[in-house]
């Protein structure tokens, strides 16, 4: 057996991984200012709960859930997660918040598993970040979250498309279930095995049929069959962000992978990521927190797909290389005691820097302090160790200096600010 990784799953090493990281961070930082509080759930969860809320006709309950029967008592089927939306939704209820204190806005993130075909952008584990709101049936939460979102995509200087639509509710679906029906049937021909299917069984996603994209030009738009009440709703939305300058495309013809999707629905694509280019995706989803066993509570979110927005970052050329300040060259024992004690001096002033090992030789150790990409390297020698000071040598412009050991705080600080410039 050949110990390598599974395929789907990566390994992140150093710059890969770093950008994930900042993607990351970025998120946590704009979901402050929109007061998202945190809400960790488990990774393992019953196979029935992805069931019942992402639907047993979508992608993922179908064939992209890893499940496999716990040895417990009960032999419970267990799922590892494929999204966070229905866990979050089960914890909210479990809590009783749903009756004691409806109104939510929390945010996870972590890993998430499905068993796709992996391609580039694509993975069968793939980390998100996501934001589930509950207790705001009104337009203006769509909005809040879509400017949200754009805030964050420019925020990182990716070059971004959004797109919303309006794909009904209980009341005025039926009737858009049905056209697509009757359209699916009449363009039987058109249509490959995997749309054949979807004609009973989802015909939402009939408009997802990659066969030939021409063939669902004819199909019908969501939009026309909206209620008065959807219709309202989604105007209020366009009208909000219009307002606030948010560019977005009504796209009629976008539809999502998963079942519990009311009215509003959104995807925020990437430049420079090929085929997987949807970054951020979402919408809203009134009756969920009921068909899972709670109070009727309105509830909206979506998902940012951390893998693909770092992928776009490294696109967009925007991510800088990680580098040491400073490398730090001892010479011998007792300039090693010595440069132990400096280092923690440099840091202590927000210089970042590596020790490289006191046993090599100089010019090893200056090539090290190259390869790592330091600007500087801070050399200490007996010599320098008897007088009180070290040599500064930057590495970029091939100049050294000597600085007094009781200035070197102030140094540090100098190097550590012109890196952030
Ligand atoms: P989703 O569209 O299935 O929605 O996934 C959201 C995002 O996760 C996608 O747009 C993509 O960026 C990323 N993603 C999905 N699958 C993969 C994969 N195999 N490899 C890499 N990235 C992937 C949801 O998961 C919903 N729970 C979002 C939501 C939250 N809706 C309401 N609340």
């Amino acid at each position: 057996m050949e110990l390598t990784r599974l395929r789907g799953f990566r390994d992140l090493i150093g710059a890969d991984a770093r950008a994930m990281s900042l993607v990351e961070e970025r998120a946590r930082a704009i979901f402050d200012r929109y007061s998202i509080k945190e809400i960790r759930i488990p990774v393992l969860e019953r196979t029935q709960l992805y069931q019942r809320s992402s639907g047993e006709t979508s992608d993922i309950v179908e064939k992209q859930m890893y499940t496999f029967t716990d040895r417990d008592e009960g032999e419970t089927v267990v799922a590892l997660r494929p999204e966070g939306t229905p866990g979050v939704v089960r914890a909210y209820i479990e809590a009783g918040l749903d009756r004691t204190d409806p109104e939510q806005r929390l945010f996870y993130s972590g890993p998430m598993f499905r068993r796709e075909r992996p391609q580039k952008g694509r993975y069968r584990q793939f980390y998100q970040f996501g934001v589930e709101i509950f207790g705001r049936p009104d337009a203006a939460c769509d909005a809040e979250l879509l400017i949200m979102i754009e805030e964050f995509c420019r925020d990182l200087k990716v070059p971004f498309t959004m797109e919303i639509n309006s794909i009904g509710d209980q009341k005025c679906r039926p009737a858009f279930r049905e056209a697509l029906v009757k359209w699916g049937r009449a363009h039987w021909d058109e249509l490959d095995d995997d749309c054949h299917n979807r004609i009973d069984r989802n015909p939402l996603r009939l408009l997802d049929c990659k066969k030939d994209a021409k063939v669902t030009e004819s199909a019908p738009n969501s939009l026309d069959y909206l209620c008065d009440e959807c219709r309202a709703h989604f105007d209020t939305v366009k009208e909000l962000l219009t307002g606030v300058g948010i560019h977005f495309v009504v796209n009629p013809r976008m539809v999502r992978g998963l079942d519990y999707y009311t009215r509003t629905a959104f995807e925020v694509m990437a430049g420079g990521l090929g085929a997987q280019s949807t970054v951020v995706a979402g919408g809203r989803y009134d009756g969920l927190v009921e068909t899972m066993g709670g109070a009727a509570v309105a509830g909206i979110g979506f998902a940012i797909g951390i893998d693909r927005m770092a992928l776009a970052l490294e696109a967009a050329g925007v991510l800088s290389a990680v580098a040491p300040d400073a490398a730090i060259i001892a010479m011998g024992p007792a300039a090693m005691r010595r440069a132990t004690l400096l280092a923690r001096v440099l840091r202590a002033n927000k210089m970042n820097v590596e020790m490289l090992s006191p046993e090599r030789k100089m010019k090893t150790l200056l090539a090290r302090a190259s390869k790592i990409g330091a600007r500087y390297a801070v050399i200490i020698g007996d010599d320098e160790l008897a007088r009180g000071v070290v040599q500064l040598r930057n590495l970029k412009e091939s100049t050294q200096s000597e600085v007094q050991e009781v200035q070197l705080g102030e140094a540090a600080r100098a190097i550590a600010e012109s890196r952030t410039k």
